[in-house]
Parts: structure tokens; sequence; C-alpha cells
């Protein structure tokens, strides 16, 4: 079980550090790796003149460029709200970056009011990411809003 409150304070320290979106993520993405288990890639998309490009991530290689409303990621963007995907062959559309993911989620993070990330979650396990995860990792991403600067 990942202790989210103690997530949240990394994150919330890391804001007050640097806010630039570079070290933010980078940091943000490592801490995320290392709290929660069993996942297999876990990072950040940035949205750019209407499509996400891949940011600051921990995992393998990946598809660079992501038209929303393309896939669970662009799902989320286009439709600014988190996306769990418990088994991500039944999901129309899933972009598959790294064959090993098998459950997904995408919580999108918010700058001027608009979507401007996704914080992306890949599992190699079917049905990983529970009510507690999505609760946590909203809070996470709220945490980020404060402090994130492009
Ligand atoms: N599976 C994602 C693409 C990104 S990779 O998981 C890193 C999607 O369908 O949006």
């Amino acid at each position: 079980m990942t202790d989210y409150k103690l997530l949240s304070a990394q994150i919330a320290a890391l804001g007050q550090q640097e806010g630039w979106y570079v070290p933010l993520l980078a940091n943000a993405s490592a801490a995320v790796w290392q709290a929660l288990p069993d996942l297999n890639w876990a990072g950040f998309y940035v949205m750019r003149r209407g499509q996400l490009v891949l940011g600051p991530f921990q995992g393998k290689v990946a598809c660079i460029h992501i038209q929303p409303p393309r896939g669970v990621c662009g799902t989320a963007a286009a439709e600014d709200r988190t996306v769990v995907v418990p088994d991500v062959h039944a999901f129309p559309g899933h972009i598959a970056c790294d064959s090993a993911s098998r459950s997904e989620i995408v919580v999108p993070i918010h700058h001027g009011g608009v979507v401007a990330a996704v914080l992306d979650i890949d599992s190699p396990t079917p049905g990983r990411f529970t009510e507690a995860d999505r609760t946590g990792l909203e809070q996470v991403a709220r945490e980020i809003e404060k402090a994130i600067l492009f």
C-alpha cells in the first residue's frame, strides 16, 4: 500500500524547491516510481500546441506524440478526467508503448485553468489501480499544480 500522504508531502517539498516543469516532473516521476509497487512505466506527457508530448518519465522508451483524444492519455486530456483502465487490451485505442503494460491510470494536471499535462502510470498487473490510488494520485496532481511553471 502506498502512503499517499507521504508522497504528496514529498511532491509539495519538491515543488517548493523548483517549479519549472522539467526538474519538477523529473523528480515527481522518480518519487511515484519509488512509492508505487508493481509498475512498468510512470511519467508525464506535456501539452504543446494541442498535442501531448513525452515529458520526464521512468521506464522504457515511449511514444513521443499523442494526439488527443487518442489513447488513454488523450482521453484523459480531452475529457479532463482521471481515466482508470483495468485491462488495457479492452480499451479501444489504447496505445501500446510497452507491451508489458496490462493496466493504466492517467490523471490530468492543470495550469491556467486548462489541462497542461497528464500523469500516466502503467502496471504489468491487470486491475492494479484502486480507488485509493485514484484519490492519492489526484492529490499528487494537485500538489504539482500548486508549483508547476512552464
Ligand atoms: N498507453 C498510453 C500511451 C503512453 S504509454 O503508456 C507510456 C495511452 O494509451 O495513452
